[in-house]
Formats: structure tokens, sequence, C-alpha cells
């Protein structure tokens, strides 16, 4: 399917937290607002988000572009993905792992269950909180999209595409 989202998964570790880009990603449910992600099990953050048991999706800018494609090929096994990437870690008020500060959506996810599908498994996360910046709603509170400038990700030949312009009906 295209086009895909691009967003930031953060997970606290051990160690450090860490970030994963993330396409294979989906809204399955409104109520309760629930997601899937899937992550092939050789990832670092697999066996992070499965000790974590939570995790935030971040959905990043357009600006985060670089930010999304190094955190989508270095492992955090290797590096410090927040460093690296100049992203904050700060506390979420729902889960242990922390959200990235910079991206303007933080979405705050509780694993409830995983399964396999090959060779990734599909982690099924509830969204207990969901963090919008000011910076990128109106003056009555509604998202604007062109501000805060979501990216998509088309996966059979490796190109990133922003948003073109809205379709009337
Ligand atoms: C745009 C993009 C989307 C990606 N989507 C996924 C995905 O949905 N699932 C997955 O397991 N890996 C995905 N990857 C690959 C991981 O992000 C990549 O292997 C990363 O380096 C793993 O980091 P880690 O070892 O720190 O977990 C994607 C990479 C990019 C660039």
């Amino acid at each position: 399917m295209v086009p895909c989202p691009v967003v930031l998964l953060s997970v606290a570790g051990e160690d450090r937290p860490n970030i994963i880009t993330l396409s294979w990603v989906a809204n399955v449910c409104s109520n309760p607002p629930t997601i899937v992600a899937g992550i092939r099990r050789q990832r670092h953050s697999y066996e992070m988000v499965k000790n974590a048991g939570d995790f935030v999706l971040n959905i990043p800018s357009t600006d985060q572009l670089d930010a999304a494609e190094f955190a989508g090929t270095k492992s955090g096994r290797d590096f410090d993905k927040f460093k690296e990437c100049n992203m904050t870690p700060v506390p979420a008020t729902k889960v242990q792992s922390p959200m990235i500060e910079e991206c303007p959506i933080n979405i705050e996810c509780k694993v409830i269950k995983v399964e396999s599908a090959g060779v990734h498994d599909v982690f099924t996360a509830e969204v207990v909180a969901v963090h919008i910046d000011e910076s990128v709603l109106d003056e009555n509170g509604r998202f604007v999209t062109s501000k805060a400038q979501p990216f998509t990700y088309l996966p059979m030949n490796g190109e990133y595409w922003s948003l073109g312009k809205r379709l009337e009906v």
C-alpha cells in the first residue's frame, strides 16, 4: 500500500532510550483508539519495546527528514539516536517511554498484544494519550496540516514525499 506514514517510535531502555523510524504502522480501531506497528525481530528496538511494554509514536515534520532517515538506517546498538538526531527525550504522561520534544505530535501507546506475522511481529497497542503542539493548531484549536507538515514514504522505491495540495470534494 502507498503512501505509508513515517513515524518515529521512541522507547525507553535500560542504558538509553532509542528511536526507530517505522512505516508499517496503521490506525486499526477508533474505540478504544488502537494502532498496529510491524517491527522486525532483529531490530534493537524490538526487544526494547517488548521490555518496556509501551512506546510513543512521534510524527515528524518535513524539516525532520534527516532524523527520520538516520533513525531508519542506523541502529540504537551503535548510536545514541536522540543525540545524533538532535532530539530531546521528554517524559510522557502515561507511559514510561519518552516523547520526542521536537515532533509536533506525540502519541503515547501501551502494547496489548504481540503476534508474529512472519519476519515482522505485529505490535497492537492502545493509544493512551495524544499531545499536539499549539504551533500546528489554528485559533480554533483545529489541526493545520500545512503547519505540521507530516510526510510519507513509498517503500517500493524508497522515496519520501511531502503531502500535496488538499483535494476538495
Ligand atoms: C522510512 C523507513 C521506514 C521503516 N519502517 C520500518 C518498519 O515499519 N518496521 C521495521 O521493523 N523497520 C522499519 N524500518 C527500518 C528500521 O527503521 C531500521 O532498521 C533501524 O535502523 C532499526 O533501528 P534499531 O536497530 O535501533 O531498532 C524503516 C526504515 C525507514 C528508513
